[in-house]
């Protein structure tokens, strides 16, 4: 889903009461203005939830009658406007919905940072713009925030398409153009090269991406996978694990916030090889890939490491192997830091075989018929 959270504009101080203060002439000739750009920007939310407060109602109705859409007043959304009320007044929509708030700070920046982690302070008339992994989901990602003073330069500019550069702030996502629907979460997943380095992960998060591996399935339950995990904030931990990553991989796992090497045990008794230690392995991974998603982490999985250099430095037994490495953190809003290929690979598109280059019946490489 997709949130937009608009703080009402600037309003007279005084009035019979909080409840009734108006915007002034200069608040409402920029709400005026930011509504077109809004409209520019295409917005097209499903629906718009207003506070009844007068000064985010008439907010509320100059972009309304922008977009050309209709205003639903909501206690909700007043003072106090939390997660919970997102929740109950989203519970019916569509996940590909978008939904927009017209309220009040600190409900309004709060809302934004406890959503996206990022410190934001709303300017009256100020809108943000978060994308969330999912309906009800408790973590999303700041895309833009525009503040008024953006809103008037925009406004001024009428080149095409002027107002959409201007206001990235986090690249969009590369979701994939799928032939069915998928979940959420799966249609998130990708592997980006951009993570946040100001952003660790909290303890609390880091055991619940581990507990998702720990409940994966495995070959007679042997649970063969194992991994060395290396937060940031440990950084002689953290760059004992970067140092076996190859060159190519260190240049942006440096940003990530949690380091790690998946290793799984060969054996299923001392002399029998477990044929499936790869298989369960990849199956946590792919666990805790998507319980990382669902807190709005991104995972970037590496095969280029040097094992033998993970073995030494780590004495990992004989019997287990080290597979790949896994870097865990937030995308970043901000990408000046990587190289130009690294920048470019955060927006290049998605590749996959169709499905009848993988799924068979009948014999070999012969595409199932339900697939036609
Ligand atoms: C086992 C494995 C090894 C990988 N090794 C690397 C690697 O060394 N460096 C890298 O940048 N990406 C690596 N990747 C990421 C893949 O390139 C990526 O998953 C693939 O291109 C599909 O893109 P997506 O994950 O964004 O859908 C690896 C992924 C897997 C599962």
């Amino acid at each position: 889903m997709r949130y937009y959270f608009v703080r009402h504009g600037i309003a007279e101080d005084m009035a019979e009461s909080d409840f009734s203060r108006q915007l002034t002439a200069r608040g409402r000739r920029r709400v005026v203005q930011s509504a077109a750009v809004m409209k520019r920007l295409n917005l097209k939310p499903a629906r718009v939830y207003s506070s009844p407060r007068i000064r985010a109602r008439q907010t509320a109705e100059i972009i309304s009658e922008a977009l050309g859409l209709p205003v639903s007043l909501v206690e909700e959304v007043n003072f106090g406007f939390d997660l919970n009320d997102i929740n109950k007044l989203t519970s019916d929509m569509h996940i590909d919905d978008e939904v927009m708030f017209v309220g009040h700070n600190p409900d309004m920046s709060l809302l934004v940072h406890q959503l996206t982690g990022v410190d934001v302070s709303m300017k009256k008339g100020g809108l943000a713009r978060v994308d969330l992994l999912g309906r009800n989901a408790r973590h999303g990602e700041l895309v833009w925030l525009i503040a008024p003073k953006v809103f008037d330069a925009l406004g001024k500019s009428d080149a095409q398409g002027t107002a959409q550069d201007a206001v990235t702030l986090t690249p969009p996502q590369k979701l994939p153009q799928t032939e069915s629907p998928l979940h959420t979460l799966i249609r998130h997943r990708w592997s980006p090269v951009g993570f946040d380095r100001r952003r660790g992960i909290d303890r609390g998060t880091l055991l619940s991406i581990l507990e998702a591996a720990r409940w994966a399935a495995s070959s007679s339950n042997l649970q063969p996978w194992r991994f060395i995990v290396a937060p940031k904030e440990n950084q002689a931990e953290f760059q004992k694990v970067f140092s076996v990553l190859r060159e190519g991989n260190q240049s942006w796992a440096q940003h990530a916030a949690v380091l790690m090497i998946a290793v799984a045990h060969k054996y299923r008794e001392p002399d029998v090889i477990n044929r499936h230690a790869g298989h369960d392995l990849g199956q946590a991974i792919a666990q805790m890939v998507l319980q990382a998603l669902d807190h709005g982490i991104y995972a970037h999985q590496m095969g280029g490491f040097f094992p033998d250099k993970a073995r030494a430095l780590y004495r990992i037994p004989d019997e287990f192997e080290p597979y790949t490495a896994i870097a865990l953190g937030y995308r970043s809003p901000d990408l000046e830091y990587l190289s130009d290929g690294h920048r470019q690979r955060e927006s290049s598109g998605r590749l996959r075989q169709s499905l009848s280059e993988m799924i068979f019946s009948g014999a070999w490489e012969e595409a199932a018929d339900f697939l036609r």
